[in-house]
């Protein structure tokens, strides 16, 4: 039996097991985990970012970097397909009081600038403040292409608003489109990458942005009770992930071709 239901099915590897056995732990709310520490500084190094934070989940990696960008009485816009707009419980607006802008998403899974200008609100006190564009790459197994994402980052620029990815398989899309994943997430403030889908990890996602964007989700993270202390075990199946696990995503693409 093939389990096609979600790439969350994957489960992990004996190698990757042997090194979460002897993965060095301490308690990470005193930033004493020497496993999640180096994740952290791996990843902010290989994507590019002054900082990473490790997250129990995709969800909760959204939900901080939508909280660290916007206050209460907030707004972001998204595609009406986005996970962090349909699929994450409204978490956005049930715990952190910022208000979604879903726009109808093209069929490529772009979303039109015309239209998002069109439902940026104006500075008056009968509006939520507009700060954040959010994107997702791949969404809905589409990949955004390279020019559409400057483009977002000129928009943004143009229009005062910061711009997160959801990026829980953004190495879908670079191995894809065959670019490093730096072409993808440079044009963002903020990146959530997804460390138990294809790449295998069984738990965790990290929320990568500047150390100030951060240093806030870190507090929101303890504030949602996503504070893990020996999460060690876990950060280093992300590191092994993000080590061995990128270019096999081929074989995933090649054989989600064949079933087509
Ligand atoms: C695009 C996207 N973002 C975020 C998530 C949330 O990830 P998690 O299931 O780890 O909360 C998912 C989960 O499938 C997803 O598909």
């Amino acid at each position: 039996m093939i389990d096609f239901r979600s790439d969350t099915v994957t489960k992990p590897t004996k190698e990757m097991r042997d090194i979460m056995y002897s993965a060095p732990v301490g308690d990470d709310v005193y930033g004493d985990d020497e496993s999640v520490n180096n994740l952290e500084n791996f990843a902010s190094t290989r994507f590019n970012f002054e900082a990473a934070l490790f997250c129990s989940s995709g969800t909760q990696a959204n939900l901080l970097g939508l909280m660290a960008h916007c206050e209460r009485g907030d707004e972001y816009i998204c595609g009406q397909n986005a996970h962090n707009y349909k699929f994450e419980g409204g978490g956005a607006a049930v715990l952190g009081s910022i208000q979604p802008q879903p726009i109808e998403n093209e069929q490529n899974g772009s979303i039109n600038f015309n239209k998002i200008a069109a439902a940026i609100k104006p500075d008056d006190s009968h509006f939520a403040k507009t700060r954040l564009l959010s994107l997702e790459n791949t969404i809905g197994g589409k990949v955004l292409s390279l020019e559409y994402l400057a483009q977002a980052r000129d928009f943004v620029n143009e229009h005062n608003l910061a711009l997160h990815l959801d990026g829980a398989r953004a190495f879908n899309a670079s191995v894809e489109l065959e670019v490093d994943i730096k072409q993808i997430t440079k044009h963002f403030d903020s990146v959530s990458i997804c460390l138990s889908k294809g790449l295998g990890a069984p738990v965790g996602s990290l929320l990568l942005g500047s150390s100030s964007l951060v240093n806030k989700a870190r507090r929101w993270r303890k504030v949602l009770g996503g504070g893990m202390r020996q999460a060690g075990m876990l950060a280093a199946a992300g590191q092994y992930a993000l080590e061995n696990n990128i270019s096999r995503l081929k074989d995933d693409h090649a054989n989600a071709r064949y079933l087509a």
